[in-house]
C-alpha cells in the first residue's frame, strides 16, 4: 500500500461522485439517484445511475460499478495509484512523497525500469529506421503501403544488424546487464557473450491500454524464419491481458472491436480508417482477453485469415466471446488471405461492406459444419439438423434458444417446430446418455471444489452487501475469518467492522484495493444483485443453502489439514459438521 488508508479515503471522500462523473456524463436527477447514458457501453435510454448517498455508481445496462476510483480507473484507463493522484490533485489535496514498504517498492520499481527500458529500446528502433542503416527496412515498410504517420503513430522500428549495439546502448543509459535481460531483449551464449535479442528486423512496439511499450515484435524482411519474433513475457508484458493496437482503438468511440491476427493487419485498417482495430499477441484468444474487450466494448467482429486456421480460430473465439457477455461476428476476407492484403486489394469501402454483412458467430459455426455433410442425401442432411440442434441445445435462455431456431430454420428451408422437436428430442436423449461419472483428473476435480468455495463465498458476500438484515443471521453462522479467499476476507473484515460500528460505507472498502484486478473484483461483488430470486421464502432457503456451504468448505478445509493422527479434532469437525442444521432453525424475514 503506498498512501495510508486514511489519506487514501480522505481525497474519495474529497471528490463528491455525483460531481466528478457529471465532468464526463450528463446526469440527470431521479428521485435519490442520479441518471445518465453509460460511458461503458452503447445505449439509447439511461440505466447509468449514480448515488450520492453511497457514492458507487452502477450500470443497469452492462454491470460496470464502483466507487469514484473505480470510475476513473475504467473512463480513463488509470491504475488505482494513478487514479488517487488525479483524484488528490483535483481535490487540492497534497500528496506526500510515495511512502513505499521496501518489497512494494522494489515490485514498483522493477515495473517502473522494465518499461523505461523498453521505451528507451522503442525510441531507439525508431532511430535506426530514420537512419542510412535503416534504408531497408524503410522501404520494406513503403513497400507495404505503410506511410509516414502511419509509422509513426504505431512508432515502428528497425533492430539493426549490428549484435550488441540496443545493449551497449542501454547500458550507457545506466541499466544493468540483468535489467534488459528481465525486460526480454538480450540473450546471452557461451561463445559471444551477450546480445541483442532482435536483429536485423522490422520492430513493432507493443503497447498497453495506455500507449507504455511493453514488448515488442519483431519481422523478418524476406522469408526467413521465424518470421515473427516475440518478446518473452515478462513482469509487464501479459500477452494473454493486452492486444496489438488497444491503446488506439480504445478511443475511436465505435462500439465495437475488429479483432483480427496479426500486426500488419491491425495497421492497415487503421491506416484505411478502422481505428477500432485490435490484434491478440501472436496467440489464440483467450478468457483474459475477452474481459479485456468487454471494458470497452460489447461487440467483436472477428477478421481473422482466409486459411483453415483462420476459420479455426475464428470459431474457438466464438464462445470464449459469448461466455463473457460479447456478442460475435464474424467477416470474411476472400479472396485475400488478410484484412491486409483485402484493403490492399480493394480498399476502404469494399472492407466497409464486409463489415455491413459480416456473419452472427454461430450461423458461422454452422456454414463451416455444413461443408462436412453431403446436403442432397437425406440422411447427410439429417445428421447435420441433428448436430445442429445439438449445438442449439447450448443456449441456455430459452427466448434466445428459439430466436435461433427460428433463424436456422429459416436460412436451412425448414419448418421452425420440426427442428423446434428436433432439439428438444436431442436434448432428452442427451441428457439421459451423459455418463454417469466421467472420469476427472485429479487437477480437474480440485478446480472445481476451489471454484464452488470460491463461489459460495462471494454469494455470501453479495447477500451481506445487498440486504443489510442478513448480516445479524449470517454472523451467527460465519465470522470474516471462514472466508478462505484473500479477497473475500479483506471484504469481510471490513464489511463485519463497519456493520459493527453500524455504518456501512462501501465506497470505503475498496479503497483496499489497488491492485487493478483485484478492484475491479471487489468492485463486482457490491453490484452482483440477488436478482433471480423474488419470495421471501425463496430467499431465505438460498440464504441458508449457502450459509451451509460456505461453513462445509471450511470444516472440509480444516479437516484437510488435520495432522493424521488427531482423531479427537476429527471428532470436533464432524461434531460441527452434523451442527450445521442449526442452520435450518435460523429465521430470517425477507418479508
Ligand atoms: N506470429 C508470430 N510468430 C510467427 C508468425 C506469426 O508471433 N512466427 C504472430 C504475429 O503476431 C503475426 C500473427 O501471428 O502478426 C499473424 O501471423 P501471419 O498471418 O503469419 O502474419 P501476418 O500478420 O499476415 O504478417 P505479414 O503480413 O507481415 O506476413
Ligand atoms: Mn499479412
Amino acid at each position: 500500500m503506498y498512501y495510508s488508508d486514511e489519506l487514501i479515503e480522505e481525497i474519495r471522500a474529497k471528490n463528491d461522485i455525483v460531481d466528478v462523473i457529471s465532468g464526463y456524463v450528463r446526469l440527470q436527477k431521479k428521485g435519490s439517484s442520479h441518471f445518465g447514458l453509460c460511458p461503458f457501453h452503447n445505449e439509447k435510454s439511461p440505466s447509468f445511475s449514480v448515488s450520492r448517498n453511497k457514492q458507487m455508481y452502477y450500470c443497469f445496462g452492462c454491470g460496470a460499478g464502483g466507487n469514484v476510483i473505480t470510475f476513473l480507473m475504467e473512463y480513463e484507463n488509470y491504475s488505482f495509484l494513478e487514479a488517487v493522484q488525479a483524484l488528490a490533485e483535483r481535490a487540492g489535496v497534497e500528496l506526500p512523497k510515495m511512502e513505499y514498504s521496501k518489497e512494494a517498492k522494489e515490485k514498483a520499481d522493477l515495473k517502473a525500469t522494465l518499461l523505461e527500458i523498453n521505451k528507451a529500446a522503442a525510441q531507439y528502433f525508431y532511430v535506426q529506421l530514420k537512419s542510412p542503416q535503416g534504408q531497408t527496412a524503410h522501404r520494406y515498410l513503403t513497400e507495404r503501403g505503410l506511410s509516414e504517420e502511419t509509422i509513426k503513430a504505431f512508432g515502428l522500428g528497425y533492430s539493426n544488424k549490428t549484435s550488441d549495439d540496443l545493449y551497449q546502448y542501454l547500458r550507457k543509459k545506466g541499466y544493468t546487464e540483468e535489467q534488459i535481460r528481465q525486460a526480454g531483449l538480450i540473450s546471452t551464449d557461451e561463445k559471444h557473450g551477450v546480445y541483442d535479442k532482435f536483429w536485423n528486423r522490422v520492430m513493432f512496439p507493443i503497447m498497453d491500454a495506455n500507449s507504455r511499450v511493453i514488448g515488442f515484435g519483431g519481422r523478418v524482411m524476406g522469408d526467413a524464419k521465424p518470421k515473427y519474433l516475440n518478446s518473452p513475457e515478462t513482469p509487464v508484458f501479459d500477452k494473454s491481458r493486452n492486444l496489438y493496437g488497444l491503446h488506439r482503438a480504445r478511443t475511436s468511440r465505435k462500439p465495437y472491436f475488429l479483432l483480427c491476427e496479426g500486426y500488419m493487419d491491425v495497421i492497415s485498417m487503421h491506416q484505411a480508417g478502422f481505428t477500432n482495430a485490435v490484434a491478440s499477441l501472436g496467440t489464440s484468444l483467450t478468457t483474459g482477453h475477452a474481459s479485456l474487450i468487454k471494458r470497452y466494448v460489447q461487440e467483436v467482429y472477428l477478421v481473422y485469415d482466409s486459411d483453415e486456421a483462420g476459420t479455426k480460430a475464428a470459431l474457438r473465439a466464438v464462445p470464449i466471446l459469448k461466455e463473457a457477455g460479447i456478442a460475435a461476428k464474424v467477416i470474411r476476407m476472400e479472396p485475400y488471405k488478410d484484412p491486409d492484403e483485402f484493403i490492399k486489394h480493394l480498399g476502404a469501402d469494399e472492407f466497409e461492406k464486409r463489415i455491413g454483412s459480416a456473419r452472427n458467430g454461430f450461423m458461422f459455426g454452422l456454414e463451416i459444419l455444413e461443408k462436412n455433410y453431403h446436403m442432397d442425401s437425406p440422411e447427410e442432411k439429417t445428421a447435420f439438423f441433428q448436430e445442429a440442434a445439438r449445438r442449439l441445445m447450448g443456449f441456455e435462455d430459452e427466448l434466445e434458444r428459439n430466436n435461433y431456431i427460428e433463424a436456422v430454420a429459416k436460412t436451412y428451408h425448414v419448418s421452425a417446430e420440426s427442428l423446434q422437436k428436433l432439439v428438444t428430442k436431442t436434448a432428452v436423449r442427451e441428457g439421459m446418455a451423459k455418463p454417469v461419472s466421467r472420469p476427472k483428473t485429479a487437477g480437474e476435480t480440485k478446480i472445481k471444489k476451489e471454484d464452488a468455495r470460491k463461489t459460495s463465498q462471494k454469494v455470501l458476500l453479495t447477500w451481506m452487501i445487498d440486504e443489510e438484515r442478513c448480516f445479524r443471521a449470517i454472523r451467527e453462522f460465519v465470522g470474516p475469518e471462514d472466508f478462505t479467499e484473500p479477497l473475500y476476507r479483506t471484504v469481510a473484515e471490513l464489511l463485519y467492522r463497519q456493520y459493527e460500528e453500524g455504518k456501512l460505507n462501501p465506497a470505503e472498502i475498496l479503497n483496499h484495493f489497488q491492485e487493478e484486478e483485484e478492484h475491479r473484483e471487489a468492485a463486482s461483488l457490491f453490484h452482483t444483485r440477488i436478482r433471480e430470486l423474488t419470495t421471501g421464502q425463496e430467499k431465505e432457503r438460498a440464504l441458508k443453502e449457502t450459509i451451509r456451504l460456505v461453513n462445509e468448505n471450511i470444516i472440509y478445509i480444516r479437516i484437510k489439514n488435520l495432522p493424521p493422527a488427531d482423531m479427537a479434532g476429527l471428532q470436533q469437525l464432524m461434531n460441527e459438521k452434523r451442527n450445521l442444521s442449526e442452520i435450518e432453525k435460523l429465521h430470517i424475514s425477507f418479508d
